[in-house]
């Protein structure tokens, strides 16, 4: 069993997408065009926001997000280290200086504590993700207090499409948002996409210049930090085919993790708690003490699992010995403890179950 089945997706949905595709094919406008802009009106609307600007892929989005902000090189901005290093490398391309927050150990993301310690350094932007689908629950606070020290807030939603606050979609808290549509997220395409979702005009238009070589008009360049990130009709296409049923696969999604959480039951194994609204199950990450012979079990099985992430950003090669002196207890227990189970909406009843009995059958 594959921990996320595309086919099974694309086969759900072939004649939307064939539909899709089929139309910009006729138009013959392939980038930039009426597609892109009815996706960009539509996500706004499904999340309450007033711009959405779409790009490239979801690292552009931090970075162009960033810069648009005012992110210069040297800039010391916050981010969590557990999270892939999406937000770090949008960083160094910007020459700016990650200070590196901490998370909970139960919800996995940062909290309202840490960002004070970041506010507290001096830091120009703090980027909160929403790690795994959940939303985290402190982000209204943290946005209130980022804006009470003229601190930029940036909330990466690449793994939490759709999940809300109080009925509230995350994106919408902070300055700025930033989306990832790469093939296995929770709106996915069929191919790289990314957006800036935001409720400022400057930031917006920012946005849309820094996506196109920095233009304010056809060939007059005035932005530096551009480049070419655009989100082509093709993809726009399919991302208004998948969007109106993002509800319900995040309830698919919902329902079958909340049903790992109450049906595995092992002395060996911790499991995230069942959540509501705030949690959209992009991951579902249970922890283990000896999670690497629980993942060569279910290898026998033929159950795929993965580790989301390995290594604390702070400790990746690239960096050498430069964040030597950065210790992060819970990022670094997690780091050693965490494993993905498959999770996606048209997994069967039946192949959950399989999973369930998998993880409860193996004697370490
Ligand atoms: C939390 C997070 N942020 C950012 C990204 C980057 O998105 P992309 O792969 O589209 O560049 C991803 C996805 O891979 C992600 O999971």
């Amino acid at each position: 069993m594959l921990i996320n089945d595309l086919t099974a997706r694309i086969g759900a949905n072939e004649d939307a997408i064939r539909d899709a595709t089929n139309r910009v094919i006729a138009s013959g406008w392939l980038v930039l065009g009426p597609e892109v802009k009815r996706f960009e009106a539509a996500f706004a609307k499904y999340l309450g926001a007033a711009h959405c600007i779409s790009l490239a892929n979801g690292t552009d989005a931090i970075e162009l997000a960033l810069r648009a902000m005012g992110v210069e090189a040297g800039d010391r901005v916050a981010t969590v280290a557990n999270a892939g290093m999406y937000t770090t490398t949008a960083m160094l391309a910007i020459g700016a200086e990650p200070f590196f927050l901490d998370v909970d150990l139960a919800t996995r993301n940062t909290t309202l504590t840490e960002v004070d310690r970041a506010i507290a350094d001096g830091v120009k932007a703090v980027v909160v993700t929403h790690l795994y689908g959940l939303a985290n629950l402190e982000i209204r606070e943290i946005a209130q207090r980022c804006a009470q020290n003229g601190v930029r807030l940036l909330e990466d939603c690449a793994q939490a499409h759709g999940a809300r606050v109080a009925g509230q979609c995350v994106g919408t808290f902070g300055d700025a948002s930033s989306f990832s549509f790469y093939p296995t997220k929770n709106l996915g395409a069929l191919g790289d996409g990314g957006a800036v979702v935001t409720n400022s005009i400057e930031i917006a238009e920012k946005v849309a210049r820094l996506r196109q070589y920095g233009w304010t008009d056809k060939y007059r360049v005035e932005y530096a930090g551009a480049r070419n990130s655009r989100l082509d009709e093709m993809q726009a296409a399919i991302l208004l085919a998948f969007l109106p049923h993002l509800d319900a696969t995040n309830a698919r999604r919902r329902e079958i993790t909340a049903r790992y959480s109450t049906m595995i039951e092992h002395p060996d194994v911790s499991l995230p708690d069942p959540m509501g609204k705030e949690y959209v199950g992009h991951l579902y990450v249970l922890c283990s003490a000896q999670r690497d012979s629980l993942r060569g079990h279910l290898r026998a099985l033929d159950i795929a699992s993965d580790i989301h992430y390995p290594i604390p950003d702070y400790r990746q090669p690239v960096f050498a010995e430069r964040f030597a002196h950065v210790r992060l207890a819970n990022t670094e227990h997690l780091a050693a403890e965490i494993l993905t189970l498959p999770c996606y909406p048209e997994m069967t009843d039946v192949q959950v179950d399989e999973v369930i009995e998998g993880v409860n059958s193996w004697r370490p």
